[in-house]
Order: structure tokens, then C-alpha cells, then sequence
């Protein structure tokens, strides 16, 4: 479903069931696999995703990346593909980016990335791994890995879908 106030060009492919809402720019020939779910406000212009990739609210990714299945990618995050962005554009080969051949950025299957977060050109995220709201991704993360703000590299622990819903407490106002 392709919300009638979001911008999909010609150039874009949408596998079935893929959710596109309102106010999201997808073009430059992206490719969106099965039963993703694109959030208001992200701009998505080239690039390959999978099945089920969730695309945060105002994520930004242009050409250059390849996405895997079951990613998560909260709201905010910048994938970067040019790793001197100068306004001049003399060594930088866009179209190359756009046409997948080279990705800048690569993702694998179930891999999170936190809210805020932004990927440096050249770094893999491996399967299963995540990053931590608001780090910066200068380096591969292996697979099963987190990467956390302040850099350092820990297993993604076992017990992570008990340890979600902590935050989600009962009591109201504020009491500190
Ligand atoms: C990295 C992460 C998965 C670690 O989770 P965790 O292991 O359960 O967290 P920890 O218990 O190790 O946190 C330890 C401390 O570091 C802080 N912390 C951890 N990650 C942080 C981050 N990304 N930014 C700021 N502080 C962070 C915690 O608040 C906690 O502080 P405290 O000791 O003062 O209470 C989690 O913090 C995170 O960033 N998740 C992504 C959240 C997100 O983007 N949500 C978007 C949903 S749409």
C-alpha cells in the first residue's frame, strides 16, 4: 500500500505487501523486497532493501547500500556514502553507487540500527548485530555484535527481548 501522499517514482520497485506512508520520498531506483514498512518522512533514493525492513521515521539513505531482511533501521538514522562530501563532486562516482555496482554500506539479515545513528561509508553490519542509538558506525560490527555509543563492541546478550520493554513503566507524572 502506497499512501496516496507519499512520492514513489517510476524507477522504484515494491514487493507485495511492502507499506509505503505518507510524506515518505522513495526514488533513484530502490529496490523495497516483501512486507517492508517505510515510516512519514524517509527519503529513500537508491539502494537495495530485503523482506520486512523497517525504515524509521525521516531515516535518510541514498544510493550505495545494500540492506538485508528483517532489518530494523529506527528513525533518524543516516547511512553515508561518500566519505568527503564536498560539493564538488569531482572523484565521487554516483552513478556507480546508483547502478549497485559497489555498495558503500552493507547490512545483513536481522540487524537493528538504533535511532539517530549514522554509518560511515565502507562499514558492514554484520547479521544480527545492532547499534546504539546515536553512535557512530566506523567500523564493521560482526555478526551477533553491538556496537555501543561509546564505541566498544559486546555480544548482543541473550535476554535483549526481556530487557525491552524496562522504560515502559506504570507510575505517571513526574516523580524524580
Ligand atoms: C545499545 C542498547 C541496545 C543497549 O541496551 P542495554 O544493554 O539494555 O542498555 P544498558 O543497560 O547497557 O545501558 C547502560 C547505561 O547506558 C545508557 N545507554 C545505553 N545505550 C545508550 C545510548 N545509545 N545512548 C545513551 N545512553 C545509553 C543507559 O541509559 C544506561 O544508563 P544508566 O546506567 O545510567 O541507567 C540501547 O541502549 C540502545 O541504544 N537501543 C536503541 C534504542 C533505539 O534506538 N530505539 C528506537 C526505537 S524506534
Amino acid at each position: 500500500m502506497i499512501h496516496p501522499l507519499a512520492f514513489v517514482d517510476a524507477s522504484v520497485t515494491v514487493g507485495e505487501g511492502t507499506v509505503i506512508r505518507q510524506f515518505a520520498s522513495v526514488t533513484g531506483g530502490t529496490v523495497l523486497g516483501r512486507d517492508c514498512k517505510v515510516s512519514p518522512f524517509a527519503m529513500l533514493h537508491g539502494s537495495t532493501y530485503g523482506d520486512r525492513v523497517v525504515i524509521g521515521a525521516g531515516v535518510a539513505c541514498g544510493p550505495g547500500f545494500l540492506v538485508g531482511s528483517d532489518v530494523h533501521i529506527c528513525p533518524q538514522v543516516l547511512l553515508s556514502n561518500d566519505a568527503w562530501p564536498f560539493a564538488s563532486k569531482e572523484g565521487f562516482d554516483y552513478g556507480r553507487l546508483q547502478s549497485g555496482d559497489g555498495y558503500a554500506v552493507i547490512i545483513d539479515d536481522g540487524a537493528f540500527i538504533g535511532a539517530g545513528a549514522k554509518i560511515m561509508p565502507g562499514v558492514r553490519v554484520g547479521r544480527g548485530a545492532g547499534i546504539a542509538a546515536n553512535a557512530v558506525a566506523n567500523r564493521n560490527v560482526p555478526a551477533g555484535m553491538l556496537l555501543r555509543r561509546c564505541g566498544a563492541l559486546s555480544p548482543v546478550p541473550v535476554d535483549w527481548a526481556e530487557r525491552r520493554m524496562r522504560f515502559a513503566r506504570k507510575e505517571a507524572g513526574n516523580t524524580v
